[in-house]
């Protein structure tokens, strides 16, 4: 059973729950952070986020996913967990990277849906469309505000870990929304939080929807804000 229990409380469906973005475009698209955590606040179980999730934590990530013009990934998720083609037509997947060491013979290229995010100058595989934007690390902003040159119509863009790219964006206070999925378990561990390395910060969000199922899993929506 998933109830939802605020603003209201009812039953509900992961599928109604996760209908639509929070909001819709202005200026630029509108950007939603998905992650799992643990209570102890980590990210991974033995370096993937595979032990963290439920049945109903994927059905939320796929459903937000089939909203999504565009999702975008750090390279290190994508070196660690391995990210396959989208299953919807005509959707992209920029993965960030400074250094360029992303495997773009991997099917998310050769597909033609995985594109890079990258620096004005770093040397990156010139087999794959990219946008460049920043110096030393990715404008992430700025990246964002131009999708269209790699989608026709980039209204809701799904960003999807890990860590180090999420504290960035925190940083380019990136996030319109934030999908966080609270699993049953301490994990103790090393393993990074929702993000790291971001500078101190007090960005605002308000709590939209809180779910609940069965199994003891928390699902938030939070919408930033101003
Ligand atoms: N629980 C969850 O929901 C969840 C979700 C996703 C991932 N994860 C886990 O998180 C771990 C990976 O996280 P992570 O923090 O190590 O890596 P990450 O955030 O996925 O990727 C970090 C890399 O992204 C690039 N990057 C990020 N921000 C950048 C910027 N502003 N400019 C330029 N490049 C930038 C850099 O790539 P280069 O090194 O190529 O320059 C950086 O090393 C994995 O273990 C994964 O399983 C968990």
């Amino acid at each position: 059973m998933i109830r939802r229990v605020f603003p209201d409380s009812a039953e509900t469906t992961i599928e109604q729950a996760y209908d639509a973005p929070l909001g819709a475009p202005s200026g630029r698209p509108w950007v939603g952070l998905c992650m799992v955590s643990s209570i102890d606040g980590s990210t991974v179980v033995d370096g993937r986020s595979t032990e963290l999730s439920s049945a109903n934590d994927l059905a939320l990530l796929l459903g937000l996913r089939r909203l999504a013009d565009v999702i975008i990934v750090g390279a290190g998720t994508v070196r660690g967990e391995g990210y396959g083609p989208p299953d919807i037509a005509g959707q992209r997947v920029g993965v960030v990277t400074a250094s360029g060491r992303v495997d773009t013979s991997l099917p998310l290229f050769t597909s033609g849906a995985g594109f890079l995010i990258t620096t004005d100058n770093a040397k990156v595989a010139d087999n794959v469309d990219s946008i460049r934007a920043g110096t030393a690390r990715v404008d992430l902003q700025a990246a964002v505000s131009r999708l269209h040159e790699v989608h026709p119509t980039p209204r809701f863009v799904q960003v999807e870990g890990g860590a180090l790219l999420n504290g960035a964006a925190l940083d380019a206070d990136l996030f319109d929304e934030i999908n966080l999925t609270t699993s049953p378990l301490c994990v103790g561990g090393a393993g990074p939080r929702l993000a790291t390395g971001a500078t101190d910060l007090a960005l605002r969000f308000e709590l939209a929807q809180m779910v609940i199922d069965d199994q003891s899993f928390v699902f938030s929506r939070w919408k930033r804000s101003h």
